[in-house]
C-alpha cells in the first residue's frame, strides 16, 4: 500500500455495523420521536444559553455586539445547524453505530479524515467543558454572595480578565516575585470534583436525564414569567445596533447553545425507526431549542438596553441572566432561584462532556492512533480512569487561566469545523458509494450539504482572528502527533487484535460524541 493511500484506509462499514449486530451487543431499539427530541434538548440546552448571550447581545474587544436582533441570531444559527443535522441524520441511518462523526469518517473518509476528526472532537468536548466550567463557577460565585459568602475576587477571576477589565482586583490580589495571583479556583474546583466522581465510576441514566431537562426547562421557564413585565419594548429599538456583522457576530457566539444536537445521531442504533425518527428528533429538538432560545433572548434584550448592557460587560465578569434580574432590581431570592437552576444544569452539562472526552481518547486508543494507557479500565471501578484523570487535569487547570470568552469562540470554530467535514463527507460519499442503501437520504441531492459546508465556514468566519489561529495551532499540533505516532500504530495499518482483553467490554458501546445517557454495555457483568 502507498504511503497516501495508507492515509485513506477505511474500516469496512459493514464490519462496522455488523459489530453491532453481535450476540450480547445488540441495543435494544426503545426510542420513538418522542424520545430521541427529549435526548436532543437534553444534551443541546447547557451553559450556552445562561453565559454566551451577554457577550452576543453586548459584543466585546473582539466583535461588535448583536444588541436585540439576538433573537435573528439565533433562527440564523438553528438554520445553518439545520443543514447539518440532516447530514448527521443521513449517516446515522446509513452507519447506525455508536461512535457518530468519529467512526463515520473511519468508515468512509479514511483514517487520516478521522484522526483529524477525532482531534477536532477535542475541542467541542474538553475545551466546550472550560467554557462550562468557567460560566459555572460565575453562576455559584453569584449564588454564594446571595447567601452572604464573599470569596475574595483574586480567587474567583480569571487572570485576563482581571488585567484586561478589572484593576483593583489585580490590586488585591496577593503577589509573588511581584506577579498577581489572580485564579478562578471555583472553576477548577468543580472539574476536580466532576473527575473524582467519574473515576469512581456513575453513568448516567435515562432518569437522570429526564430531571435535568425538566430542571433546565423549569428555571429558563421561570426566568420568563418572572421576567415578563419588566420588558419594555422600547428596548428592543434599534434592533441591530452594529447592523447585519453584530448579528452575524452574535450569531457565532450563540452557536455554543446548539452544540449536542449531533448527540441525538448516536443513538441511531437504538432508535425503532431510525430512517424516519433521526430526522425528526435531530431536527425536532432543533427547532423546540430555537424557539426557547428565541423567547429567552426576546425577554432578555427587552429587560436591559443595549448600552447598560455594554457598560455592564466591560467592567465586570457577569453572568446575563442574573444580570438583566438584578438590573430591573428583582427580589434577590429570584435570582437566587436562577443562579441555583443554572449552577445544577451547568454540573449536569459538565459532567456529560467530562464523560465523553476520555471515551473519545479511548476509541482513538483503541484503533491505535493514541497510546494504550489511554485505554486503560480501571480494575475494579472499571471506568477508563487514566483517560479521565488526563482530561480533568487538562480541563481543570485551562479553566483556572483562561476566559469565557475564548474558549466559547474555540470550541465554536472547532465544532464548526467538524460540522463541515460531516457535510463533505455526504457529498463525497454521494459519488463514492452511491448505491449504498440510505434509509434517510437529505432531500434535493448535494444542494443541502453543500449549503451546510458553505455556511459552517461562513459562521466561523465571524469568530475573532485570535481563535482561528489557536484552531489552526491546534490542527497542526494534531497532525504531528498523527505522523509521529498513530500513522504507524494504527490497528488498520498492523493488524493487530484489540487491545482489550475478552470481557473488559465495558466500553465497547462507548459512546464517544454523545452526551446522552450511556447504556450500561456490559452484558457479562450482569449475568
Ligand atoms: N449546547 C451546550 C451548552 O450550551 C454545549 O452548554
Amino acid at each position: 500500500m502507498s504511503s497516501l493511500s495508507q492515509l485513506f484506509r477505511t474500516k469496512s462499514l459493514d464490519e462496522l455495523v455488523a459489530e453491532t449486530q453481535e450476540e450480547g451487543h445488540q441495543l435494544k431499539k426503545a426510542l420513538g420521536p418522542w424520545n430521541l427530541v427529549a435526548l436532543g434538548v437534553g444534551a443541546i440546552i447547557g451553559a450556552g444559553i445562561f453565559a454566551t448571550i451577554g457577550t452576543a447581545a453586548a459584543g466585546d474587544i473582539h466583535r461588535p455586539g448583536a444588541g436585540p436582533g439576538l433573537m435573528l441570531s439565533f433562527v440564523i444559527t438553528a438554520i445553518v445547524c439545520g443543514f447539518t443535522a440532516l447530514c448527521y441524520a443521513e449517516f446515522a441511518s446509513m452507519v447506525p453505530v455508536s461512535g457518530s462523526a468519529y467512526t463515520y469518517s473511519y468508515g468512509t473518509l479514511g483514517e487520516l479524515v478521522a484522526w483529524i476528526i477525532g482531534w477536532d472532537l477535542i475541542i467541542e468536548y474538553a475545551i466546550g467543558n472550560v467554557a462550562v466550567a468557567i460560566s459555572w463557577a460565575n453562576y455559584m460565585n453569584t449564588l454564594l454572595q446571595g447567601l452572604g459568602i464573599h470569596l475574595p475576587a483574586w480567587l474567583t477571576t480569571d487572570f485576563q480578565t482581571a488585567t484586561r477589565k478589572m484593576p483593583d482586583v489585580v490590586a488585591s490580589a496577593p503577589h509573588i516575585f511581584g506577579f498577581p495571583i489572580v485564579i478562578n479556583i471555583l472553576a477548577f474546583s468543580i472539574v476536580a470534583l466532576i473527575t473524582i466522581v467519574l473515576v469512581w465510576g456513575i453513568r448516567e441514566s435515562a432518569n437522570f436525564n429526564f430531571w435535568m431537562v425538566a430542571l433546565k426547562l423549569l428555571v429558563l421557564g421561570f426566568f420568563v414569567i418572572v421576567s415578563f413585565k419588566y420588558v419594555k419594548p422600547a428596548n428592543w429599538t434599534p434592533f441591530a445596533p452594529n447592523g447585519m456583522h453584530g448579528i452575524f457576530s452574535g450569531a457565532a457566539v450563540v452557536f455554543f447553545a446548539y452544540i449536542g444536537f449531533d448527540a441525538v445521531s448516536t443513538t441511531a442504533e437504538e432508535a425503532r425507526n431510525p430512517k424516519r425518527d433521526m430526522p425528526i428528533g435531530i431536527i425536532g429538538s432543533l427547532i423546540v431549542c430555537t424557539i426557547i432560545y428565541g423567547v429567552i433572548a426576546m425577554v432578555f434584550t427587552g429587560m436591559i438596553p443595549y448600552r447598560a448592557l455594554v457598560g455592564a460587560l466591560a467592567t465586570e465578569q457577569a453572568e446575563p441572566l442574573t444580570l438583566a434580574m438584578k438590573h430591573v432590581s428583582m427580589a434577590g431570592w429570584m435570582v437566587g432561584i436562577v443562579a441555583l437552576g443554572s449552577v445544577i444544569a451547568h454540573t449536569a452539562v459538565l459532567l456529560v462532556f467530562q464523560l465523553g472526552q476520555p471515551r473519545i481518547f479511548f476509541a482513538m486508543s483503541r484503533d491505535g492512533l493514541l497510546p494504550k494507557f489511554f485505554a486503560k479500565v480501571h480494575p475494579k471501578f472499571r471506568t477508563p480512569h487514566v483517560a479521565t484523570i488526563i482530561t480533568g487535569i487538562f480541563v481543570g487547570v485551562a479553566s483556572m487561566f483562561t476566559t469565557l470568552e475564548e474558549m466559547v469562540d474555540l470550541t465554536n470554530i472547532g465544532t464548526l469545523f467538524a460540522f463541515f467535514l460531516v457535510c463533505v463527507g455526504i457529498i463525497i460519499l454521494r459519488k463514492k458509494d452511491p448505491h449504498r442503501e440510505r434509509p434517510f437520504r437529505v432531500p434535493g441531492g448535494i444542494v443541502l450539504p453543500v449549503l451546510g459546508a458553505i455556511s459552517c465556514v461562513g459562521l466561523a468566519w465571524y469568530l475573532p482572528p485570535s481563535s482561528w489561529k489557536r484552531f489552526v495551532a491546534w490542527l497542526a499540533i494534531g497532525l504531528v502527533f498523527y505522523f509521529s505516532y498513530g500513522f504507524w500504530k494504527s490497528r488498520l495499518r498492523t493488524g493487530q487484535a484489540p487491545i482489550l482483553p475478552a470481557g473488559h467490554n465495558v466500553v465497547h458501546d462507548f459512546n464517544p460524541e454523545s452526551r446522552l445517557p450511556e447504556r450500561d454495555v456490559n452484558e457479562e457483568d450482569k449475568k
